[in-house]
């Protein structure tokens, strides 16, 4: 049983909108209780919604993930609410403004540190110590395929996906004999808030193999299939889901 998923309990951050929002409804779907977390709140109560809908079983936390007060409350009110943490997909994670090298001000390069790496450090931090404490989890991040090659603008959130690849190799290498399993999830171009196919330049559909963007539901089941037992000798790695983008030019 690869998929035996019943009964285990995971957390989502992000959860409020694209990938988390899918993702969390997929684990919803195997049995998975699920605590969705965001620094949005509206969001993150129409995913619990959808959740249930769906027959699921959800809570919602406010979370941002930069602070580390409530990244601590987040894992501990996981901990009250459910018993236990299979699960962590680290997921939240801010833009970077599409300018040159040159016209980053540091002030701009701190504030997205602060989410796009700081901020899965400290989610890891306490999901780590949580899973330690039970006796294993899977953690999986979601880094970029500009966390494993470079971008043409944008370079601090390059830099800090690539941190995000680091961080997961990392905690892979120090906890494999304590049952702790953490990944990475490499996703293409997909239509979000993030990255509205709408607002997508001339070419950019085209300059993927496949001749579309990627769909938050497209990213959900890699997800699960790092989580998934069927993956135990899986860890320190990176799936890329991009409609074949990475391959070449
Ligand atoms: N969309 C793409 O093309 C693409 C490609 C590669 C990687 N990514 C990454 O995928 C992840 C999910 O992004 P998405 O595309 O689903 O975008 P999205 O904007 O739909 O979702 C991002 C979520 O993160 C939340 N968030 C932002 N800052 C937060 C904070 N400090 N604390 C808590 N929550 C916070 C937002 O409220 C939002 O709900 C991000 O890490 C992003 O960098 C996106």
């Amino acid at each position: 049983m690869f998929f035996q998923f019943s009964g285990k309990v995971a957390l989502v951050t992000g959860g409020s909108s694209g990938m988390g929002r899918a993702t969390a409804i997929a684990y919803a779907k195997e049995g998975i209780k699920v605590v969705v977390a965001d620094r949005n709140v509206q969001g993150g109560e129409e995913t619990v919604s959808l959740v249930k809908a769906n027959g699921g079983e959800a809570i919602f936390i406010q979370c941002d993930v930069s602070k580390e007060d409530q990244v601590e409350n987040l894992v501990k009110k996981t901990i009250e609410a459910y018993g236990r943490l299979d699960y962590a997909f680290n997921n939240a994670g801010i833009p970077a403004p599409q300018i040159e090298f040159v016209d980053f001000d540091a002030e701009t390069y701190d504030k997205i540190s602060d989410v796009d790496l700081k901020g899965y450090w400290l989610c890891m931090k306490y999901e780590i110590s949580q899973m330690l404490s039970q006796g294993g989890g899977v953690i999986v991040n979601t880094a970029s395929v500009v966390g494993i090659r470079g971008g043409r603008r944008g370079a601090p959130y390059v830099a800090f996906k690539h941190g995000v690849v680091g961080l997961s190799k990392s905690a892979a290498l120090e906890y494999a004999l304590q049952n702790i399993r953490v990944n990475c999830v490499c996703p293409g171009e997909i239509d979000t808030a993030m990255n509205p196919l709408a607002d997508a330049p001339p070419g950019a559909v085209e300059a993927v193999p496949m001749h579309r963007f990627g769909t938050p539901e497209d990213i959900a089941p890699a997800v699960l299939f790092l989580c998934c037992d069927g993956a135990s000798y899986i860890t320190g790695q990176n799936l890329v889901v991009d409609g074949g983008q990475s391959c070449g030019i």
